[in-house]
């Protein structure tokens, strides 16, 4: 996907915002080894030892330890060509996924993204708002998730606000058209999509691909 839309694009600086879970870094990385990239970031509440020993080789990346839905963090990092939001938006919560889009948005001129799309009945839904029940039918199957419904209110202190509102959750249901509708009124429009199949054979999800590019008014 990195290389179909930086590709596309012309990507000589990025932000990958949420890049480290379980992969340190990989995509940006790799991204920065196969393009010529001036400058980068990485951006992630927890950052590993692995992205911290790699990020040395390095010089044009700044690894930036804070929650990529700040203003001041959006500030921090500036104008970029791309940015990358892989396996991130629908864990965003205050602010929302459309939130960060928009604080985005005045500041690169292309959105990359892979996200498990909605494919259930409504076009953004938040998650917990089905019940406990319909949510644990809809979400991966994980200790986290039976368990949050006895905490929601209860505050995460990792995180420092309450179990509801974390991102280590899964908190949106967002379509297709939800996703194309929110990019196309920041005035972005979609250059490339792939439906990569089914999401751990979730029913309610597909894992999907989209390259949006801002639009010359
Ligand atoms: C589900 S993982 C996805 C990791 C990787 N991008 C991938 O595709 O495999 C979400 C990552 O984003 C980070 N993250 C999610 N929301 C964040 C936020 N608002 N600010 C900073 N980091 C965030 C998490 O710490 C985690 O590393």
């Amino acid at each position: 996907m990195i290389e179909r839309a930086f590709e596309r694009c012309s990507v000589r600086s990025f932000a990958d915002l949420g890049g480290v879970w379980a992969v340190d870094g990989g995509y940006a990385f790799f991204a920065l080894e196969r393009f010529d990239i001036e400058r980068a970031y990485l951006v992630d509440e927890d950052h590993t030892a692995a992205v911290r020993d790699r990020a040395r080789q390095f010089a044009q990346l700044e690894l930036v330890s804070a929650n990529f839905g700040a203003e001041a963090t959006a500030e921090r990092l500036g104008w970029v060509d791309a940015v990358i939001l892989f396996d991130v938006l629908l864990h965003q919560v205050a602010p929302d996924w459309d939130e960060i889009l928009e604080l985005y948005a005045p500041r690169t001129r292309s959105f990359v993204i892979v996200n498990p799309q909605w494919t259930g009945d409504g076009d953004a839904v938040r998650l917990l708002d089905l019940g406990r029940e319909e949510y644990l039918r809809s979400v991966p199957p994980l200790d986290l998730h039976a368990e949050l419904f006895a905490k929601l209110d209860e505050t995460n202190r990792r995180r420092g606000r309450p179990w509801r509102d974390v991102h280590d959750v899964w908190q949106w249901g967002i379509s297709d058209a939800a996703l194309t509708a929110a990019l196309a009124r920041l005035g972005f429009a979609l250059v490339y999509f792939e439906d990569l199949g089914s999401w751990q054979g979730l029913e309610r999800f597909r894992n999907r691909a989209f390259a949006f590019a801002k639009e010359s008014r």
